[in-house]
């Protein structure tokens, strides 16, 4: 690949292209962003959301280590409740925290967290200014929305001080990122130190013969319920693409690494469809 091209899904793109890009998918789905997630992922993107706020904890927000679980027939459970009553809400010991969601997109991550934490504040960031526009909505349906600000900007450059965040969170956003070690540094940079990076993305399943039966599904079935549903195959398309060209668990555990985070760790999710990546600066 040439130095000014990367990938776009499978095709080939000029770097400059692809922010662009990614904003029309993101543009063409933000409507039915919440729906399409429930249909191709059964509910099952709730349970990976709630185990990843797991990794947020106020009192001791750097101790915690993750460790490789693997899947769990708990983790398959299609959760019975819609939405956010996952916890009670926790009593903050340091009310000052400040959360950052990057991609944050609708606002699934940032209301699980201001469920759970009502007395900080987040920041949901986001390059789509249609993706923040469902999640504002949402978020006054949920009385949820003076928790939180929506800024629209590129996750590659931050519109925020340096070391001004406790927590960085990123669900399924990363791998649409141009340049991936970019986003990692600006997540270096707006953490504080001791501050902590938590990343939700799609993964690479560790069973040859599930793999095979996943990339049934994604290739054949995601991009049709996009069709049927939404009218648009091709987001879809480039959705499953992508995930298939983001790095595997441990390469991007060395990224991640490469940033300056220490401790880096991850856990799969569901046969490794999906990881929890943590690192703390
Ligand atoms: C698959 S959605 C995830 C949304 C949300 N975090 C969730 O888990 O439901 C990916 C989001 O990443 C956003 N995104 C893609 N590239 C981005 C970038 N460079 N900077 C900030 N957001 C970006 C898209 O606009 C989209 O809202």
């Amino acid at each position: 690949m040439k130095t000014d091209q990367t990938h776009f899904g499978f095709k080939q793109v000029d770097r400059e292209q692809k922010a662009d890009l990614v904003k029309e998918i993101f543009s063409n789905v933000a409507k039915k962003y919440d729906l399409m997630n429930d249909l191709m992922s059964a509910g099952i993107h709730r349970i990976w959301k709630n185990k990843m706020i797991e990794e947020i904890n106020l009192s001791h927000p750097l101790t915690k280590q993750s460790e490789d679980l693997s899947s769990s027939s708990e983790e398959l459970t299609r959760p019975n409740s819609q939405d956010f009553d996952f916890a009670q809400p926790m009593e903050a010991s340091r009310e000052a925290a400040r959360v950052i969601d990057v991609a944050g997109g609708t606002g699934d991550i940032a209301f699980r967290i201001a469920k759970k934490f009502p007395q900080i504040k987040i920041d949901v960031v986001d390059i789509n200014q249609e993706m923040l526009d469902v999640g504002k909505n949402r978020a006054i349906d949920l009385n949820l929305f003076s928790n939180l600000n929506f800024t629209c900007c590129n996750g590659e450059e931050l519109s925020f001080a340096d070391q001004t965040f406790d927590f960085f969170t990123i669900a399924f956003g990363i791998r649409n990122f141009t340049n991936i070690d970019k986003g990692l540094t600006e997540a270096y940079r707006v953490l504080k130190p001791g501050g902590k990076f938590i990343c939700l993305e799609f993964a690479k399943v560790n069973d040859y013969f599930l793999q095979k039966i996943y990339d049934v599904y994604s290739f054949k079935l995601i991009p049709k319920i996009g069709e049927v549903v939404l009218k648009d195959r091709s987001s879809y398309q480039y959705l499953v693409e992508s995930i298939r060209k983001f790095p595997p668990q441990e390469e991007f555990k060395k990224m991640i690494e490469k940033a300056g985070f220490k401790n880096a760790s991850y856990q799969n999710l569901t046969f490794g469809t999906a990881a929890i990546h943590v690192g703390t600066k």
